[in-house]
């Protein structure tokens, strides 16, 4: 079942659990990921950046795989099919027409009045369509191989304004997490968050959610974190099983059963993240 993010956050952060939000990269990550929580029964959120959904073919070719692929296994839970990191206001407008159900617009590079400009604009569209709507505030880095993190952490005065002028259904504010893998590791501000998440009261999103320890994750989700972005952990099991699985077998070449391989992987990485999100596990 296809929804939009509101509830499910909204829900989540009155719970304090985090929904995943696991990136898609192709038609195999789609299967495993929803087969995989399907088995769960728990709902997820399926990230795609504007360079995943070049490669798929357009947001609408992404839209009808995953619709189709959910009415074909006869998927169940609450799916979100959400834009990630959405660079403008036409490219959210597109991955809406085509069928999204939620959208991050980042328009973190540009002044706080630029984004907050650019994002009501998102939110206006969004809204009527019973879409919803991310935005960042500071800027959240992707981490270059040997560079330390260059992110500019948000400040709490300017979340609550963005808030407030945007109508946003969720934030993502810099906290010290990055995209891409860690030089050294990551030290996320939880004063700042519990102060933004203090302020601002709505669900709070962390990006760069691949290599940070279990214990930073659990504190982040008491502190107002509903929502945690994965890809590249996903990105390195898949690459990682299919080398060894390739180097261990020279004359394998069946393109199904390469793919079956390395959908285990990515089914795994998925099962570990669920069980250190999903916090009210540990409580019963
Ligand atoms: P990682 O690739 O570091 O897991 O970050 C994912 C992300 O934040 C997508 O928006």
């Amino acid at each position: 079942m296809l929804v939009n993010a509101k509830e499910i956050l909204n829900k989540a952060y009155a719970e304090h659990y985090a929904v995943p939000h696991f990136n898609i990269n192709s038609l195999e990550w789609v299967k495993a990921i929803l087969d995989t929580m399907q088995e769960l029964n728990k709902s997820v959120i399926l990230g795609v950046s504007e360079k995943a959904a070049e490669y798929f073919g357009g947001w609408k070719l992404v839209a009808d795989i995953v619709k189709d692929y959910i009415s074909f296994k006869n998927i169940t839970i609450p799916v979100v099919l959400h834009v990630d990191h959405g660079k403008s206001f036409e490219s959210c407008k597109n991955a809406i027409d085509a069928g999204f159900t939620s959208v991050m617009i980042d328009a973190s590079s540009f002044s706080l009045e630029q984004n907050i400009s650019i994002v009501k604009q998102v939110v206006e569209y969004a809204k009527t369509r019973n879409v919803s709507v991310e935005g960042e505030i500071g800027h959240i880095s992707t981490q270059e191989v040997g560079k330390e993190n260059v992110s500019v952490l948000a400040d709490p005065e300017e979340c609550q304004i963005f808030v407030r002028e945007t109508g946003i259904d969720f934030l993502a504010p810099a906290l010290g997490s990055a995209h891409g893998i860690y030089v050294s590791e990551p030290k996320l501000d939880f004063d700042r968050m519990k102060k933004i998440s203090d302020l601002i009261k709505i669900p709070l999103v962390l990006h760069g959610g691949s290599g940070i320890p279990d214990d930073q994750i659990r504190k982040s989700i008491k502190n107002g974190i509903s929502k945690i972005n994965v890809n590249t952990e996903f990105q390195q099991a898949f690459a990682d099983e299919i080398r060894n699985f390739l180097a261990s077998d020279k004359n394998v070449y069946a393109y199904r059963k390469i793919m079956g391989i390395a959908m285990k992987a990515l089914e795994k990485v998925a099962k570990n993240r669920c069980s250190v999100f999903d916090c009210r596990e540990k409580e019963k």
